[in-house]
């Protein structure tokens, strides 16, 4: 189970990730914002890493204007690694070298074809179980 969670500067591309999910049948949890009212992306960052960090979902997407602000209070909760990815190729060794476990993108940076290609890379990329990416994964957590 996917959790999500997304503010105001986030919806619009949100909207364009839940079509992706449905699409191809990937279940997720939806946390919010269902609106683009404004709201405090703090909050969203929490509610969808406490749903990860506890085990309710394996993996979550956050989106806010940036991408930034979620992603820094999403890793505020110990165990997220939440990855900020502009690119495909972040997107696929930050889930091989960090088994980040929360992908966050910027609504206002990214544009919806190059963000769902993201998307595709996290979910369907493995962490690779290299002896030196655990090491240092463990690291962080120390
Ligand atoms: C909201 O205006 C904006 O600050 C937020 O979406 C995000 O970009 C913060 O990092």
């Amino acid at each position: 189970m996917l959790a999500l969670g997304c503010d105001h500067g986030g919806f619009p591309l949100m909207a364009e990730v839940i079509k992706y999910l449905e699409d191809n049948k990937i279940p997720y949890k939806n946390f919010g914002t269902f609106s683009e009212e404004s709201v405090d992306y703090p909050e969203f960052g929490k509610l969808v890493a406490h749903a990860v960090a506890d085990g309710e979902c394996e993996q979550g997407i956050l989106i806010c204007g940036t991408g930034i602000g979620i992603s820094i209070a999403a890793n505020k909760v110990k165990g997220i690694r939440a990855a900020l990815c502009g690119d495909v190729f972040s997107a696929k060794a930050t889930r091989e070298h960090n088994d980040a476990n929360i992908l966050a993108l910027g609504a206002r940076v990214t544009g919806a074809g190059l963000a769902l290609e993201i998307v595709k890379a996290f979910l369907e990329t493995p962490f690779s179980n290299d002896e030196r990416h655990i090491r240092r994964i463990k690291q962080i957590e120390d």
